[in-house]
């Protein structure tokens, strides 16, 4: 299609304003991307007081066929054991620990489509940036989980991953992270996690708490890929 340009100059004024009209300011921008099927926006590096959140919206997104209401979990991550006794709080505190901190606070952006492979984010923390919770191999460990094998993965704030990524090395490939690995049951409000490895299949993913370090992992097989002291644990998001 070849418009003169004048024609041109209002056809993108207009769509500007479509675009304009559909961002309310009340509107979560994060939550306008994911209904769009785009990732969410990372946090800003500065302004660290609220990281996650996004005053302005700039929208160059496409528009989307099927409109969907977005869903906003917020709040504090509770673990359980599996017996449904709570172990603790995931903790404001590097590490991501269970106790000796503050609780995090998070929030997660789903919508009526899309209910997996969700980031979750931490919006209020004295941790230094990535704010992203999922999985990281730090230390160059092995970043393949899966029945069998014994290797793990730190449960850690990370970078942005995109939906269904294979890990991606950070720095100077010292460790390999995935952020977009959670689903929620909207009813519970349990989180689960779907890890991808770096050869793309799709390992059952267990979180397990190690009582002596206090700190959350994921593995592939719990029979076999920890210590005596972790235990399989649950995750909730709770107020
Ligand atoms: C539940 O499980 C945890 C960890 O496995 C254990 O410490 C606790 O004693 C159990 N509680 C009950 C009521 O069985
Ligand atoms: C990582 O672990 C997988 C599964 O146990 C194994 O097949 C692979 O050889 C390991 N890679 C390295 C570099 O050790
Ligand atoms: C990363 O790995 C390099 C060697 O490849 C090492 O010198 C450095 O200390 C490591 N950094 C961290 C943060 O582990
Ligand atoms: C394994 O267990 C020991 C002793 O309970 C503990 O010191 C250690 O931190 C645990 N975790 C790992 C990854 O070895």
């Amino acid at each position: 299609m070849h418009l003169p340009s004048s024609l041109r100059v209002l056809f993108l004024s207009l769509a500007t304003l479509a675009v304009l009209a559909n961002a309310s300011p009340t509107t979560d921008t994060n939550g306008y991307r994911l209904a769009r099927g785009l990732p969410p926006l990372p946090p800003r590096e500065f302004g660290r007081n609220k990281p996650g959140f996004e005053p302005t919206p700039v929208l160059r997104s496409r528009a989307s066929p099927s409109p969907s209401s977005i869903v906003r979990y917020s709040g504090r991550l509770q673990v359980r054991s599996n017996n449904g006794s709570t172990i603790g709080y995931v903790q404001d505190k590097l590490g991501l620990p269970v106790s000796g901190g503050s609780d995090l606070r998070i929030s997660i952006t789903a919508s009526s489509t899309r209910k997996e492979q969700l980031s979750i984010v931490a919006t209020t923390t004295s941790l230094p940036s990535p704010f992203y919770i999922g999985a990281s191999t730090q230390d160059s460990g092995n970043a393949t989980i899966g029945a069998g094998s014994s290797n793990f993965l730190y449960f850690s704030n990370v970078q942005r991953t995109d939906v269904m990524s294979r890990p991606i090395e950070i720095g100077n490939g010292n460790a390999s992270v995935e952020s977009a690995i959670w689903a929620i049951n909207p009813m519970t409000k349990e989180l689960t996690a779907q890890y991808v490895n770096p050869d793309g299949s799709l390992p059952t993913t267990f979180v397990v708490h190690d009582g002596a370090s206090s700190r959350l992992y994921f593995v592939g097989d719990t029979s076999v890929a920890f210590n005596a002291s972790a235990t399989s644990a649950k995750l909730f998001v709770v107020d």
